[in-house]
């Protein structure tokens, strides 16, 4: 078994953010500023979407916690399709190592992906599998520009593979 990723600190700090943002902050305009100064977590923040805040753990793994209703949703959603989606296309998912109410602990893939042609038919041809195979890869591609969101992919040197770091908004 893997050690232990959080604290029981940890835990606690992130369930009460989760309780203040459902109670106070649900319609509040800058939720992702409120959590920076209420979630008061001893690690590095690294990266931040519009519906989660994401944190180094320094072991490989990332802790996403969510600043939002759709960021509660979309953890809960990830940790799902990793769990149950049974392709060979799976290995394009940053693998989920644990998740709780409002978070979730990722392996961390850091290496972005060049964006360039090659990699952008890669990138459309990968969403299109993932289609045959009855998973609507949202949020990959922009509908209005057809250009790929760069900040939802990675690539993973050690198998050679693009990975989706972001499919909280898929849909099976
Ligand atoms: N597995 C990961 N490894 C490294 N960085 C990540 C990982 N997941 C997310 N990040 C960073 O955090 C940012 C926000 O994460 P993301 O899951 O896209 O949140 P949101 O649902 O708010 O868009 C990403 O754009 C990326 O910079
Ligand atoms: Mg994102």
């Amino acid at each position: 078994m893997e050690d232990k990723l959080l604290t029981s600190n940890d835990l606690k700090v992130i369930n009460k953010w989760m309780k203040k943002l459902k109670e106070k902050y649900y319609n509040s305009k800058n939720k992702r500023n409120i959590a920076r100064s209420e979630l008061k977590l001893p690690y590095e923040e690294i990266g931040a979407g519009l519906y989660r805040i994401v944190f180094d753990l320094k072991n490989g793994f990332v802790l996403k916690v969510a600043v939002s209703k759709t960021g509660i949703k979309n953890n809960k959603n990830e940790a799902e399709i990793y769990k149950k989606f049974k392709s060979s296309l799976r290995s394009h998912l940053a693998k989920v190592i644990d998740h709780g109410y409002g978070w979730i602990i990722m392996e961390k893939v850091d290496q972005k992906v060049s964006q360039n042609d090659e990699n952008r038919e890669k990138v459309l041809k990968l969403r299109k599998k993932f289609l045959r195979r009855g998973m609507r890869a949202s949020d990959i591609i922009s509908s209005s520009s057809k250009e790929p969101k760069w900040k939802n992919i990675r690539y993973r040197e050690k198998d050679n593979l693009i990975i989706f770091i972001d499919y909280g908004p898929f849909r099976y």
